[in-house]
């Protein structure tokens, strides 16, 4: 026999604002999901939300999120209505081949090199002081600047790029208040009218590079042009977020455990290794977020339909069923292949997971080169638990 939905405890947000590790560590030996007071559930098991990312019984949101926020139209809500993100079977399939493809084929080792070189830059403008803040100077910036490679955007356009980059982000992180909101109207707006001037000289001017690439395998999929753009979009708004958080989580972790960072400095062969834990230990991307149409049991109890779901990477990847001391930040795990997770899984996996695992191994590589006596001078909060994470200011110091 069924339990019922009331034996499902109910989750107060603000418990998840103050300690989210803390409140899902509570309820996950005892139950598969929990309820959230603002509505909706979390799954919160390893097991269950790799099985649930497969799952057609849960299905993108659509417009569903931007719908509740009271919006209907305008270029935040073209990415919704537009995306591959938020899409579910043929318009998903249709937006994502050509862009997948074109990743597919995009040659990586020269990605590299671009990433390589714009971190040096980054950390070569500040050297010569003994400062700077990871987050803002370094692993906000970087994630832009391999776009900006990635895309072609000329030099003197990369600053107005990720001026307008940051703002519309704003949207995506949590609590955007109604300022931010109204500017990352207006940026995403510029921002697709620039991408069209960058789409149309490379359609002027074909080559051999992703964007060109891109917009030819587009046109086997009759993909629209506002379809095509938007999909751009969608990749920058992917790309920039998570990589950022998944930055500053690995540094602020390895410079935490003066061992592993120093392990690291000794032997960059173990960079994947921390690439890896720090992702399982703060994901970039809290979880993911999908509708229920149908119920479905877990365990006894049962998921009413027609809810949105929370499958929560922040909840699965430190599940002791999983993971040994799974609050211990540690590079040398056995089973640290358990944290692709991160990456989600099924139809709407990472479309660039192989990009951002080497901006993640680039990124934290420049520093341990060029700055071997890095020193965490305090440690930033990471914010949000539904989908992107924000941190706040993370100091660090070195002598020059
Ligand atoms: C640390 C790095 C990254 C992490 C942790 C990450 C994580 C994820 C996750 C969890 C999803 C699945 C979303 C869902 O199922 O709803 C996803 C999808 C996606 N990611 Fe990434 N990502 C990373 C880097 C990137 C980069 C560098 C790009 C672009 C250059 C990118 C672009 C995308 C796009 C476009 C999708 C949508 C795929 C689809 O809906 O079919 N991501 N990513």
């Amino acid at each position: 026999m069924l339990d019922t939905l009331h034996t499902v405890p109910v989750v107060a947000s603000s418990d998840l604002e103050t300690d989210v590790h803390g409140t899902f560590a509570r309820y996950r030996p005892a139950y598969p999901f929990v309820a959230l007071d603002t509505g909706g559930y979390v799954i919160l098991r390893h097991e269950d939300v790799s099985r649930l990312l497969l799952d057609p019984r849960l299905q993108a949101t659509g417009t569903a999120i931007p719908a509740q926020a009271g919006m209907s139209e305008g270029a935040l809500f073209d990415i919704f209505e537009q995306g591959m993100l938020t899409a579910n079977a043929d318009a998903h399939a249709r937006r994502r081949s050509g862009l997948s493809r074109a990743l597919a084929q995009q040659v990586s080792e020269e990605f590299r090199q671009h990433v390589r070189r714009s971190a040096a830059a980054l950390i070569d403008a500040y050297r010569d002081g003994a400062t700077l803040d990871l987050a803002a100077d370094y692993a906000a910036k970087l994630p832009i600047l391999a776009l900006a490679g990635l895309l072609g955007v000329p030099e003197p356009d990369v600053p107005t790029f990720m001026q307008d980059i940051h703002a519309m982000d704003e949207f995506f992180r949590p609590h955007p208040t109604e300022q931010a909101v109204a500017d990352a109207e207006q940026a995403a707006r510029r921002l697709r009218n620039y991408l069209e001037d960058l789409v149309q000289a490379a359609e002027n001017n074909p080559s051999e590079g992703f964007l060109s690439r891109y917009i030819r395998l587009s046109q086997e999929d009759d993909v629209t042009r506002l379809e095509l753009l938007v999909q751009i979009v969608q990749l920058i708004i992917g790309g920039t977020e998570s990589v950022r958080t998944g930055l500053v989580a690995q540094a602020v972790h390895l410079l935490s455990e003066p061992e592993q960072w120093q392990a690291v400095c000794e032997d960059l062969t173990l960079v994947p290794n921390a690439v890896a834990e720090g992702l399982r230990f703060e994901p970039g991307i809290a979880g993911v977020v999908r509708v229920s149409v149908e119920d479905i049991e877990i365990d006894g109890w049962v998921l009413p339909a027609g809810q949105l779901v929370l499958l929560s990477f922040m909840s699965a990847l430190r599940d002791e069923r999983v993971f040994e001391r799974p609050h211990a930040f540690d590079i040398s795990r056995s089973n640290l292949k358990l944290a692709r997770l991160a990456f989600g899984g099924g139809a709407h996996r990472c479309v660039a997971d192989a990009l951002g695992r080497a901006e993640l191994e680039e990124g934290p590589s420049a520093l341990v080169e060029r700055l071997p006596n890095l020193r965490l001078e305090g440690r930033p909060d990471f914010q949000g638990h539904m989908f992107v994470r924000k941190t706040t200011e993370c100091r660090v110091s070195w002598q020059p």
